[in-house]
């Protein structure tokens, strides 16, 4: 269990405020009209995606970090559909296999201990025809990647324990998905802007 970071906790919603009213709170709410029935949604945080979930038949939050959940618990009152709030961590999913048919990530690939871990998690949670909907930032290209492996130690004791270099779209695919949908983009702020970041559908690939 993460001990948890208390002072990223505080700041994230002041830091991301002018973000969420921006860029990224219009692609919370593109990426989550793609949510379908029993859906997961791992390291959320302080609860940025929750107004956007609509048409969905219940939501389980989960959220290792003690300091984020004490952010979270109160919007859950807020949410328009059932929600439920577990601590676990993607790891270590304590939910039975093919038991969602959703599972949303947004900013949290960058920052799991154990990325192969948490995707072979999702994949085996996820109804065979599920999908993982997702925004991360990612590794990018020749000098920006070799730039990003030099910064990751700094970036990561700022951040929480964010990775800025990883190649996040292929380690989906290996834990045995389809990309459906991605599109590549560049958020125009300082500091996330600084990464290129992933929007995308991932579909649980079928055994042939
Ligand atoms: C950058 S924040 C993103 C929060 C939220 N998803 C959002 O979109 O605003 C990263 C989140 O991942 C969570 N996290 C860290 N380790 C995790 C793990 N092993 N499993 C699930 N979530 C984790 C952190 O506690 C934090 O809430």
């Amino acid at each position: 269990m993460s001990e948890g970071h208390r002072i990223f906790a505080a700041l994230y919603d002041r830091l991301n405020g002018a973000m969420e009213r921006g860029w990224m709170g219009e692609r919370r709410e593109r990426l989550l009209s793609g949510a379908r029935g029993v859906v997961l949604e791992i390291g959320g945080g302080t609860g940025a995606n929750l107004p956007h979930y609509r048409d969905v038949e219940r939501v389980t939050v989960s959220e290792p970090d003690p300091f984020m959940r004490e952010k979270l618990r109160p919007k859950l009152a807020r949410v328009r559909v059932p929600v439920e709030l577990s601590e676990a961590g993607a790891e270590a999913l304590p939910f039975p296999d093919d038991s969602f048919d959703t599972v949303v990530s947004t900013l949290v690939l960058c920052t799991v201990p154990n990325q192969g871990l948490a995707l072979a998690e999702i994949r085996r949670v996820l109804r065979p025809g599920g999908r993982l909907l997702f925004i991360e930032h990612v590794r990018g290209e020749g000098s920006a990647a070799r730039w990003q492996d030099r910064i990751e130690p700094l970036w990561g004791f700022l951040l929480a324990g964010c990775h800025p270099n990883r190649d996040t779209v292929s380690s989906i695919r290996e834990a045995g998905f389809e990309i459906e949908a991605l599109e590549d983009f560049y958020p125009p702020v300082p500091l996330s802007g600084l990464t290129p970041h992933v929007q995308g559908v991932a579909a649980v690939r079928l055994a042939a």
